[in-house]
């Protein structure tokens, strides 16, 4: 359980830990390459640490160097992974029980994956079905909708995919299963999800083809090892920019953070909104995987509220709790709708963002895709219960920052999740360094 109370503004330069979609593709990547890779300045939270040990138990050899943040990965191939002797455990990462089940389906032999209370929760067909299509034999509970899920991995064969919902997930689900698949497998979304498995694909000496939201790799293909050097994770950073707008004072630079633009549309968002921001990309980043990476430099804003829907809604969807809170302080209304998937995160993002902005004093309301958040709003102190989400956990902290009274965040622990630091960089920021 953490408190928060009236801060200090936001100052300096800081950096955030490990971007952590990239942290799981560089050690899965790994895994699956001949030869050695080395991820450096990789996210180290609990999600990232479920990938490890899934990884472990198919038989990859990854050594942690905890203080520098860096991981070596003996890879052998596909040949090199094995079938697990126990189930592999996802935890609370929906990222590595998605993006393994398209491993797994190109494994020979038998996987079960399962994971935490929220992670059982969550839609599975999603990615179950185009993996059965390509022929790996899947079930589960619920005829394989949810977790503890079973995949026996077989020959696999390419599939031409249209999914419903535009999801980074399950299009990397079906790429990596598309490595292993014999002839091309094409997934089409109706809108552009992170792009950051296609990159790190072509990074790896994968040939593959892009065109609108199509792409398309033939298989079977190699992996080549290689460096990966992972950018600072711009959903954790989007939690202290909302802070720096909204405190009084505050002039924050976030450098070397990731500005991926199928990551960054918040910032879009935030614009809209009056949010005096800065970019400044790095001309030449010291990351290796064709990823854009920068400093944010925020300084406190006076918001207005806006309409956020569409297809920006997959460029952003991480980032609703925090525009949520952002959205507490703007003049007039701000609309999140085509939003639907915030039902299916960590936790029912709609119903849990709602209820703690009003419970704090603020006004939100559900609507039939998503939420409206009517400001500004004085917030009050209050208890919050962030129902083992990460990312309200660390957006409520936030409105903790310009809340007048104490705001309690219970179950704290959840933001191990992805962020384990926040407490620490919140720090630096308001110590001014
Ligand atoms: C992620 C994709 C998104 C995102 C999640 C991370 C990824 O999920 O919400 O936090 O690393 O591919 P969906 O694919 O379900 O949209």
């Amino acid at each position: 359980m953490r408190k928060t109370a009236k801060f200090p503004p936001l100052k300096g330069a800081i950096s955030v830990p490990g971007d952590k979609s990239i942290s799981h593709r560089a050690l899965i990547l790994g895994a699956l390459a001949s030869g050695r890779s080395s991820v450096q300045g990789l996210s180290l939270a609990g999600d990232v640490r479920s990938t490890i040990s899934c990884l472990r138990a198919l038989g990859a050899g990854l050594t942690i160097d905890e203080e520098r943040e860096t991981v070596a990965v003996e890879g052998r191939g596909w040949m090199g992974l094995s079938e697990p002797e126990a189930i592999l455990d996802a935890g609370n990462s929906g990222t590595t029980m998605r993006l393994l089940l398209g491993v797994a389906a190109g494994l020979e032999g038998y996987s079960v994956l399962d994971g935490d209370e929220t992670l059982r929760r969550r839609p599975m067909l999603r990615v179950v079905v185009p993996l059965r299509q390509m022929g790996a034999a899947i079930d589960g509970r619920r005829n394989g909708e949810v977790a503890p899920l079973s995949v026996r991995g077989r020959p696999l064969s390419g599939l031409n995919h249209t999914l419903r919902v535009a999801s980074a997930q399950v299009k990397s689900a079906l790429l990596l299963a598309g490595l292993r698949a014999a002839g091309t497998t094409t997934v089409t979304e109706p809108a552009r999800s992170r792009d950051h498995t296609e990159r790190m694909l072509l990074e790896a000496g994968v040939v593959l083809e892009r065109e609108g939201t199509t792409v398309s790799l033939r298989g079977p293909q190699e992996v080549e090892p290689r460096i990966w050097s992972v950018p600072g994770d711009f959903s954790s950073a989007m939690f202290l920019i909302v802070a720096a707008l909204l405190r009084v004072g505050s002039d924050l630079a976030i450098e070397g953070v990731g500005l991926n633009p199928t990551r960054t549309a918040a910032l879009d968002v935030l614009k809209e909104m009056g949010a005096n921001l800065a970019l400044d990309p790095d001309e030449d980043p010291a990351t290796a995987e064709g990823e854009p990476v920068g400093t944010v430099r925020t300084r406190h804003s006076f918001l207005r509220g806006v309409r956020v829907d569409g297809d920006r809604i997959p460029r952003l969807i991480d980032e609703i709790p925090a525009l949520a809170i952002a959205a507490t302080q703007a003049e007039g209304d701000t609309v999140f709708a085509d939003a639907d998937e915030l039902r299916h995160k960590e936790s029912d993002r709609v119903e849990v963002m709602v209820q703690g902005i009003n419970a704090l004093g603020g006004t939100a309301e559900a609507t039939s895709d998503g939420f409206v958040v009517s400001g500004p709003s004085r917030l009050t102190g209050g208890t919050i219960d962030p129902r083992g989400d990460h990312r309200v956990a660390l957006a409520f902290a936030v409105a903790g920052l310009v809340a007048s009274g104490t705001v309690t965040v219970s179950g704290w622990t959840a933001t191990q999740t992805s962020f384990p630091e926040f407490l620490e960089v919140l720090g630096q920021a308001t110590r001014g360094r």
